[in-house]
C-alpha cells in the first residue's frame, strides 16, 4: 500500500496528515486486528522519530499487547502499572516527556526515552490505548496530544462502526 510520506515543518499538519492517513485505510477495513496493524505502521511511517507504535487492548481486566511496530513489548500490562496502566486505570493520557523520571515506567525497547500514551474510547468507553514512543527526550508536547488524540479518537469511532 502506497502511503505518501510528506515533510511538514509544524505538527499540527503533520498530524492532521496522519489522521487522514489512518482514517482512509481504515475506511476500507472491517477486522479489527488488520486495522490496528495498519494503522500502527501508517504512524510509524508518518510520525518521525518514533522506535515504537501500537495498541494495548483492555482485555480481562487487563492490558493486553496488540498490533504494533518497534521492538518486541511486555504482552501483559496490569492497571496501574507502568504508563500503560496508569492510562488504562485513569483513563487519561499520558505524556512523559522523560521516561527516565518516570519512577513507574515499564522498560521494553532501551532505546526509549519520551512516550505519549493515548486512550481509544468505543462508545466512550476505555477500549485500547495507542502508545508511541521516541527516542528522543522531550519529543511529545502538547501539540503531540492535540494532534494525535484525534487519531485515537478516530480509531475508537472506527472500531465502534465494525461493531468489535
Ligand atoms: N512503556 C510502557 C510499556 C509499553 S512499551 O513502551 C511498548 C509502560 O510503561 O507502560
Amino acid at each position: 500500500m502506497d502511503i505518501a510520506v510528506r515533510q511538514f515543518e509544524h505538527k499540527p499538519e503533520r498530524c492532521a496528515y496522519a489522521l487522514s492517513q489512518v482514517e482512509a485505510l481504515l475506511s476500507a477495513e472491517s477486522d479489527l486486528i488488520a486495522g490496528l496493524a495498519n494503522a500502527s505502521a501508517v504512524l510509524k511511517l508518518l510520525l518521525p522519530d518514533l522506535n515504537w507504535v501500537g495498541f494495548y487492548l483492555l482485555r480481562d481486566g487487563g492490558l493486553v499487547l496488540g498490533p504494533f511496530q518497534g521492538k518486541p513489548a511486555v504482552s501483559h500490562i496490569a492497571l496501574g502499572a507502568g504508563v500503560c496502566g496508569t492510562a488504562a486505570e485513569s483513563g487519561e493520557a499520558q505524556l512523559v516527556p522523560d521516561v527516565h523520571q518516570r519512577c513507574n515506567h515499564i522498560a521494553c525497547d532501551l532505546a526509549s526515552a519520551s512516550e505519549l500514551v493515548l486512550p481509544v474510547r468505543v462508545d466512550g468507553a476505555l477500549y485500547a490505548l495507542l502508545d508511541m514512543d521516541s527516542p528522543v527526550t522531550n519529543h511529545f508536547d502538547e501539540e503531540d496530544l492535540a494532534g494525535l488524540q484525534p487519531v485515537a479518537d478516530a480509531v475508537g469511532r472506527w472500531i465502534s462502526q465494525i461493531g468489535v
